[in-house]
């Protein structure tokens, strides 16, 4: 275990080749750009509700958190998480923005935190490799795809540090379908780097692939379970549908008027399971409005806002 002044780094495994870190650096980077470059309140009041209900969640519990796919903790509430507990684990792939945002707290709480880069889905390493691997073979593109299809299903977990440890309080704000995300965006990065076009399965694997997804969101529940102790808590948050509106300036949840509405992936299958794992003690839905470049009507200045629902859980073991 390393350590940089007080805040102590976690031994790392080898996570995944060059390409795919690449990958999710320029993804993150986008992330943070788009949330630090938005004037638009309503980012800022999904972060406030976010750790609000994250506060809520760990009220009374106290010794080790655990916060999974922190990524720059905008949504994270660092500094009443160090005050509460003795130990807060933060892990993600990409722990550049973490490192900024705990800089940033006050000295005595940076003692508090250990970070771990680490890969929460766990297989991200054995794709990257075996995907790189068939590109450097100049298999031509259907094989190529067709070869990770088969692929998907079999790949196997590595173990990570975090893992070692059971927690009184294990927080995972956004992060289960921003797994399967990661995987797909890979794919169509060397894709059309390699192939000048996306990767595209054919739509008889739709199922498949559907069933792939579903299973990284309750694969990623199930671990939320093993590493909480019996008496300890979870806080859960995803967004599992979407609205298009036109939004008149105002209050978002009143001055809108939608447009389509769109369920995502494994909107149903991951909520069940998440009920059927886990005793549900709390549940809040919010708006998170993003605004697009669209305008309605300028003068009226009528935007067009993708709002997704937020989900957000407080879950015990029994
Ligand atoms: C939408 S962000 C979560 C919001 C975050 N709390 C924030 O305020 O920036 C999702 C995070 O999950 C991380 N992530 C995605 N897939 C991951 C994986 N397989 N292992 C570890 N972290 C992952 C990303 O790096 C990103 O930081």
């Amino acid at each position: 275990m390393a350590a940089i002044g007080s805040l102590k780094i976690i031994d790392q495994n080898v996570l995944a080749t060059e390409a795919m870190i690449e990958y999710v650096r320029a993804d993150s980077d986008e992330l943070i750009s788009d949330k630090e470059t938005t004037p638009d309140p309503f980012y800022q009041d999904h972060f406030r509700r976010t750790k609000e209900a994250i506060c809520r969640a760990f009220e009374g519990l106290k010794r080790r958190a655990l916060v999974v796919g922190v990524g720059a903790a905008q949504d994270i509430p660092l500094e009443e998480l160090a005050m509460t507990f003795d130990k807060v684990r933060l892990v993600d792939i990409d722990l550049r923005y973490i490192r900024k945002a705990i800089e940033l707290l006050p000295e005595e709480l940076q003692g508090k935190f250990e970070l771990e880069e680490a890969d929460i889905c766990g297989f991200l390493a054995e794709l990257s490799q075996k995907a790189e691997e068939l590109i450097a073979e100049k298999v031509a593109y259907r094989e190529f795809v067709k070869r990770i299809l088969d692929l998907l299903p079999t790949l196997r977990k590595e173990k990570y540090a975090y893992q070692e440890n059971e927690y009184d309080f294990v927080c995972s704000a956004l992060v289960g379908s921003q797994i399967g995300g990661v995987v797909f965006g890979y794919l169509d990065a060397i894709s059309k780097r390699a192939y000048g076009v996306p990767f595209v399965p054919p739509e008889r694997k739709d199922h498949e692939i559907a069933r792939f997804m579903n299973n990284i969101q309750i694969d990623h529940l199930k671990e939320l379970f093993q590493l909480t102790r019996p008496d300890g808590r979870v806080y859960f948050a995803d967004h599992y549908s979407l609205k298009k509106v036109v939004f008149l300036r105002g209050d978002m949840e009143t001055s809108t008027e939608e447009l389509e509405r769109i369920p995502l992936p494994g909107a149903q299958e991951v909520q069940a399971a998440a009920q059927q794992i886990f005793c549900v003690l709390s549940k809040e839905y919010w708006n998170w409005g993003l605004p697009t470049d669209e305008w309605i009507e300028k003068k009226l200045r009528a935007h067009k806002f993708i709002v997704y629902k937020i989900s957000s859980f407080v879950f015990s073991r029994h």
